[in-house]
Parts: structure tokens; C-alpha cells; sequence
């Protein structure tokens, strides 16, 4: 099936399955360089590593209000998270985002951010709603490594705000967290909205001037079946096309790097040169599976080798059974090798994963 074809699957309550188990042991060519390859050739440059699955908010589009954390022993401790980023690192792992949940919820984010900086990473980058940043020693972290912000914004409207996030934060909440990571030399700041219709699909061109007025890159993100209330319908997704046309018709846009075959987003700046930039995540209609490079480890310790994933590997067990770092590649080695080559959301067989966006990390 074609990304256009509708999905069989798409207004029906999608059956969830996940397992976590051991990834078979890869071929000895998985292991050419200091690298991480996946059996399709693609060579994984960016993690992910969630550091918490609590969050402050219940995105409609994320959580449910009745959603259950992870027992607290059952999440990774601070020495893990840093030996997972230190063997990452040794691995050719590049771009570090730190994602959560709420990422300023782990009561340990200071020491971690501290530790990873002397990593060797190009790139170290933070997922956060915004709503903890003010109490936040962003100027530390950014001194340490830390160096891009990525907030969450789905609305400019303050009741839409709330009642997309179930709580009493407004858009000013993520004004105030730019202009602090301003002042803190950040660069390249991101503000994430995940498109929903009837929720905020008649914001998308608002969102261009947001990004004009605050100088950010705009990151418009197609809805996808990562809810925990399972109520993704590919009706309620709002495509990549459809933002193209509402923000063009205010704002002519274009491209950057159009041919960049390691995109994940369709990029645009201004064409009277505004500043601001925008970034369409077209994860469904326009799939970018073929291009990525990522690799997930959850809050707990799984290995996810795609957002998508049924299989996850447990490399908790093997950090707690007391591997050192060359058993920890080894396991990082095997399960990156299974990572399958596309998400098929499309096809009538696909089946959503049993964790939501929160528990993955974005
Ligand atoms: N579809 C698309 N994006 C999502 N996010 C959370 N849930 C979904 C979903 N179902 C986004 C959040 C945040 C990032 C980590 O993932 O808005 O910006
Ligand atoms: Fe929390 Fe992010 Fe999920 Fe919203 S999308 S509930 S801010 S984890």
C-alpha cells in the first residue's frame, strides 16, 4: 500500500503488542567499524534516551489522565543512564536528545547533564514541555553541553492550551522558556506542535508567525498512533501537505536542503527572509523511515530500535547483571541489527505498540 491509501486499520481501535527479551546475536559484519549498523545499511548516529516517564502534563495526544508510571525501581539509576551514554558515545553515537516524559522531572537531570558533556557528543539536546525551565541552571547546562531546547507548544490560544495539556499553563509558559534559553546562549531553539483536526488544525499558519516573532524553528508534527487512549484515526491527522498549503497561503515558503536524504522533516524558511524556520515532521504521510538513524532506550532501560517497535531489548538486565562497557556495545550492537526498516502504519496488518510517546521519549 501506498502512504495515501487509507489505512484499513484507521478508525478501528488498534490491537497493541510489545516483548521484551534478548536481540539475536548479529552477524559478524553488524560490526565493520566503531559504529552502529541495522541490517538495511543504515548506520544509527542519534539517540534518544528517556531519563523519566513522568510527566507534569496529560497531552491529549500523549496521555491519558488515568495513566500509570513505571514503578520507580523499575526505572534506570543515574550511573546507567550515564554508562548507556558513555558506550553510546564510544559507539559512534553523535546527537544525544534527552527525552522523557518531563526530562526536569528526573530528580537527577543536573548530575546526568554534567556527566554526558564530557562524552565527546556533536550534539546534545533536551525534549521539555517548558514549564519547569524557569527553575531551571540552564546557563550550567549549557556551560556542561547541553546545547539546543526543544519545547512543546500545541496552541497559541491559553484555554486551548489547557485543555490540550489538562493543566493551567498558557502559551506564555513557552515564551517565558525561550527567552530564558535565549539569555542562556542557547541557539536553534525548536518548539514542537503535534497537529490534531478539530484541535488545533486552524493554528498552523498562526504557528508560521510564532516563528517569525520569536525567531524559533517551528516544528509541526503529524499526529501519530502513539496515544495512550488509542483514539488516533488517520482523520484526525492533519498531513504534511495540508500545513504546506495553510502556512504558504500566509507566509510563501522555501525549502532548505530539499535534498538532504538524512532529513526526518520537510524544512522551510521564509521567502521575503523572515526569521524563523519551520519543520513539517511528516512521519506518516511522507515517511522517512529509509533515512533514519535513530535508536531509542526508554526511562526503564529497553532498547527501542524504532518508535515503532514491538520487540525491545532489555538492556537494564544487562547493566544490572554488572556487564562493562564492551558487553553493553555488544548488546547495543545486536539489537540495533533488528531494527526494522519502516514503521508500515500504512498497511493493514500494522499494530500499535503498547507504550505511548511518554514511555518512549519522543
Ligand atoms: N504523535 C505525534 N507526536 C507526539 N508527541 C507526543 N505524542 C505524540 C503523538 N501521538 C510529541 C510531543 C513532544 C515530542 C516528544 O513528541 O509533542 O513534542
Ligand atoms: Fe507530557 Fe510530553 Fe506527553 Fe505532553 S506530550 S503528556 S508534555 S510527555
Amino acid at each position: 500500500m501506498t502512504p495515501d491509501t487509507p489505512n484499513p486499520a484507521s478508525n478501528v481501535s488498534l490491537p497493541i503488542v510489545d516483548e521484551a527479551s534478548a536481540p539475536p546475536v548479529a552477524p559478524a559484519d553488524a560490526t565493520r567499524d566503531d559504529a552502529l549498523y541495522d541490517s538495511h545499511g543504515r548506520v544509527i548516529r542519534d539517540l534518544r534516551l528517556s531519563v523519566t516517564d513522568r510527566c507534569n502534563y496529560r497531552c491529549v495526544y500523549c496521555m491519558d489522565p488515568d495513566f500509570r508510571y513505571m514503578p520507580k525501581q523499575e526505572l534506570l539509576q543515574l550511573d546507567e543512564y550515564i554508562a548507556v551514554a558513555r558506550v553510546a558515545a564510544a559507539a559512534g553515537i553523535e546527537k544525544l536528545r534527552i527525552t522523557g516524559g518531563e526530562p526536569t522531572l528526573y530528580p537527577q537531570l543536573d548530575e546526568f547533564i554534567h556527566a554526558i558533556g564530557r562524552f565527546g557528543f556533536r550534539d546534545i539536546a533536551m525534549t521539555t514541555n517548558g514549564s519547569r525551565i524557569e527553575a531551571m541552571p540552564l546557563r550550567a547546562w549549557h556551560r556542561a553541553g547541553l546545547n539546543r531546547l526543544t519545547f512543546s507548544l500545541d496552541s497559541l490560544r491559553d484555554d486551548r492550551v489547557q485543555a490540550i495539556t489538562r493543566t493551567r499553563s498558557t502559551a506564555a509558559t513557552v515564551i517565558h522558556a525561550i527567552n530564558k534559553a535565549r539569555d542562556a546562549e542557547f541557539e536553534h531553539t525548536k518548539v514542537n506542535a503535534v497537529v490534531v483536526r478539530d484541535i488545533n488544525d486552524d493554528e498552523v499558519a498562526d504557528f508560521a508567525d510564532f516563528a517569525r516573532e520569536h525567531d524559533v524553528d517551528m516544528r509541526l508534527i503529524e499526529f501519530m498512533p502513539l496515544d495512550s487512549g488509542h483514539s488516533w484515526s488517520r482523520r484526525k491527522m492533519v498531513t504534511a501537505d495540508e500545513m504546506i498549503a495553510a502556512i504558504s497561503a500566509r507566509h510563501p515558503l522555501e525549502p532548505i536542503d530539499a535534498g538532504d536524504p538524512h532529513s526526518t522533516s520537510l524544512r522551510f524558511r521564509f521567502a521575503d527572509g523572515g526569521p524563523g524556520q519551520i519543520g513539517i515532521i511528516a512521519s506518516v504521510s511522507r515517511p522517512f523511515c529509509g533515512a533514519c538513524s535513530r535508536l531509542r532506550i526508554t526511562a526503564d532501560g529497553k532498547v527501542r530500535p524504532c518508535l515503532f517497535s514491538h520487540d525491545e531489548f532489555d538492556l537494564r538486565a544487562v547493566l544490572r547483571s554488572g556487564a562493562d562497557d564492551a558487553a553493553v556495545r555488544a548488546f547495543l550492537v545486536d539489537a540495533v541489527w533488528t531494527k526494522q526498516s519502516g514503521h508500515g502504519i500504512s498497511d493493514s496488518s500494522f499494530v500499535q505498540p503498547r507504550r505511548t510517546m511518554s514511555s518512549i521519549g519522543g
